[in-house]
C-alpha cells in the first residue's frame, strides 16, 4: 500500500508557482491578483479563506480578502461582484460558500465573470469542463486528478466509483474521469443516497473516489484487493481530545480499508491540501490570461 502524500505533492505545486511567478514578476508582467470575498463568520470559512490568502502569500501573489457582515443583503453581494468583475487589477476572485440562507448562491455564482471564475463554478466553466474544453476546473477535482497523474496512477479503462454526486466534486470529477485522455479514460459509475447496492459496486471499483461526507462511511469489506482509493471527506466529528475540540474524519474507514489498497489518501493531507493549490493554478492562469483573454 502506498500513501497518496497531498501536503508534500502540493509543497511541490506551491513551489513551482512560486518560480513561474517570479519570473513573471522579473519580466516585468503583472503580479496576479486574487481576491477572496467572505460573509459572516463561519468557522470553517474563516479557516478556509485564512489558508487561501496565506497561500498566495506563499507563492507571490498579491491578495484581498473583503469581509461582510451575515446580514448583508443579496443587492449588496451582487454589487461587490459587479464591482469585481470590472476591476482590471482583480484576475480573480471567490466568493467563499456557504453564503447566509437569505442570498442565493446560484445567483451570486452566475453574476461572477467566468474569466475571473477561479472557483470555477460558474456555469460556462462546468459546461466547458464537461465539453473536454479549456476552462477554470473546481479546486476538488482539479486536485484529485493531479494527484492521479503526479503518482503516474493508470487510469485507461478502469472501473471508477464516485461515491456522491454534489455539484462541486461528485459530478465534475466523474465528468473529468470519463474525458478522453490521461488521467480520464474510466467507465465511471456514480452511487449516491438513493443507489441500491453500493457494496456490490464499490467490490467491482478499481479506483474509488468517496464524496458523500459521512465519516466512514466505506468499509473494508466494499472494496476490492489492490484497489485505489480517494477519500475527500472532511467533517469535523466532535473529540473532546484535540485541542481544537474536533478531528477531521474522511469518508473512508482508513484503518480497515488501507491494507487492501494500491493507493491511499490519508485525512487530513490526501486530497485538502490540493483544492488550495488548485485555486493558486487557476489565479496564475487568470492572471496570464491562458485561459480567457
Ligand atoms: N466552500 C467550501 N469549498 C469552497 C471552495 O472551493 N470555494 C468556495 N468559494 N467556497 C467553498
Amino acid at each position: 500500500m502506498k500513501l497518496i502524500d497531498g501536503k508534500a505533492i502540493s509543497a511541490q505545486i506551491k513551489a513551482e508557482i512560486a518560480q513561474e511567478v517570479a519570473e513573471i514578476k522579473a519580466a516585468g508582467g503583472k503580479t496576479p491578483h486574487l481576491v477572496a470575498v467572505l460573509v459572516g463568520t463561519d468557522g470553517g470559512s474563516e479557516t478556509y479563506v485564512a489558508n487561501k490568502v496565506r497561500t498566495c502569500e506563499e507563492v507571490g501573489f498579491k491578495s484581498t480578502l473583503i469581509r461582510y457582515d451575515n446580514d448583508i443583503t443579496e443587492e449588496e453581494l451582487l454589487a461587490c461582484v459587479d464591482k469585481l468583475n470590472k476591476d482590471s487589477d482583480v484576475d480573480g476572485f471567490i466568493v467563499q460558500l456557504p453564503l447566509p440562507k437569505h442570498i442565493s448562491e446560484d445567483k451570486i455564482i452566475e453574476a461572477i465573470d467566468y474569466r475571473k471564475d477561479v472557483d470555477g463554478f460558474h456555469p460556462v466553466n462546468v459546461g466547458r469542463m464537461s465539453l473536454g474544453m479549456p476552462c477554470f476546473l473546481s479546486a476538488t477535482p482539479s486536485g484529485i486528478v493531479e494527484l492521479l497523474k503526479r503518482y503516474e496512477i493508470e487510469t485507461s479503462g478502469k472501473h471508477c466509483v464516485v461515491l456522491g454526486r454534489s455539484n462541486i466534486v461528485g459530478k465534475p470529477v466523474a465528468s473529468l474521469l470519463m474525458q478522453k485522455g490521461y488521467p480520464g479514460d474510466c467507465t465511471v459509475t456514480v452511487c449516491h443516497s438513493r443507489t441500491k447496492n453500493i457494496k456490490e459496486i464499490c467490490l467491482e471499483a478499481d479506483i474509488i473516489i468517496a464524496a458523500l461526507g459521512v465519516p466512514e462511511f466505506l468499509k473494508g469489506d466494499m472494496v476490492k484487493e489492490g484497489a485505489v482509493v480517494i477519500d475527500v471527506g472532511t467533517t469535523r466529528v466532535p473529540n473532546a481530545e484535540r485541542k481544537s475540540g474536533f478531528k477531521l474524519t474522511g469518508d473512508v474507514a482508513f484503518d480497515e480499508v488501507a491494507p487492501k489498497c494500491s493507493y491511499i489518501t490519508p485525512v487530513p493531507g490526501g486530497v485538502g491540501p490540493m483544492t488550495i493549490v488548485s485555486l493558486m493554478k487557476n489565479t496564475l492562469l487568470a492572471g496570464k490570461k491562458a485561459i480567457y483573454k
